[in-house]
């Protein structure tokens, strides 16, 4: 039987699921809530796993370990890298990486996690399918795309900096934790999807425009989420 693991890293970014979910029961691992239950019809697992990667590399593995999820979707915000990419539209991940892993002197490429067979990470084509339908059906007001998310233990708020992400990935929007779900995911060949609703622009608007748009563009995201899950 399918069970979603559903991770998101701050509150705003699984509140809504959390109480709309009839929930069973409550694990705390890690120092991180496992609520258990059905959402939408769908035995799923919500937790919010804390900013960064190393919360969320931890949150999958647990989600895999002790509760035998059998997909995953990472539900959040991002910066957009793109400039027709606008706050509130969606992307959803065709592949995922870490845009701070360096470890070219030893062979491998700017990005590569060495040893992992990959560069980046692909996301299942189902799930990328399925969010894509949904967001078209349920949203018309914003555009959806589907390309690369790349994440590191930064938020990118620096034109300069952003500008070298861009370069060096041609990732569609920026984060914190997909890449390390996705990497988790891979290495327990648990099929998974990030999907992220933009919330600023990547670059010296970002610490102004984040606060005022963060909330409305994670419901957003979590809407997609919830209404995918019977489809999954
Ligand atoms: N999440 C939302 N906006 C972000 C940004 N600009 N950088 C990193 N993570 C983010």
């Amino acid at each position: 039987m399918k069970k979603i693991g559903i991770i998101g890293a701050m509150a705003q970014e699984v509140e809504r699921l959390k109480g709309r979910m009839e929930a069973r029961r409550t694990i705390s691992k890690a120092s991180m809530e496992f609520l258990e239950g059905t959402l939408n019809g769908t035995e799923a697992v919500i937790v919010q796993s804390g900013i960064g990667k190393v919360n969320a590399a931890i949150c999958a593995q647990i989600l895999c370990d002790l509760f035998a999820v059998t997909h995953i979707i990472n539900t959040g915000v991002a910066g957009s890298l793109k400039n027709e990419i606008n706050i509130g539209d969606i992307v959803v991940s065709t592949d995922a990486l870490h845009h701070d892993m360096d470890a070219r002197v030893v062979g491998v490429k700017l990005g590569e996690v060495p040893q992992a067979g990959c560069l980046a990470f692909p996301a299942d084509p189902h799930l990328q399918g399925l969010a894509v339908t949904c967001c078209q059906e349920i949203d018309t007001a914003h555009a959806i795309y589907q390309g690369r998310i790349v994440s590191g233990d930064q938020f990118i708020s620096d034109r300069q900096d952003k500008a070298k992400i861009i370069e060096n990935f041609q990732g569609f929007c920026v984060e914190m934790e997909g890449a390390s779900i996705a990497q988790a995911a891979y290495l327990n060949h648990v099929p998974f999807v990030i999907i992220r609703a933009i919330s600023d622009k990547a670059d010296d608007s970002a610490e102004m425009d984040f606060p005022l748009f963060e909330k409305e563009a994670a419901a957003r995201s979590a809407a997609l989420v919830e209404h995918m899950l019977p489809l999954i």
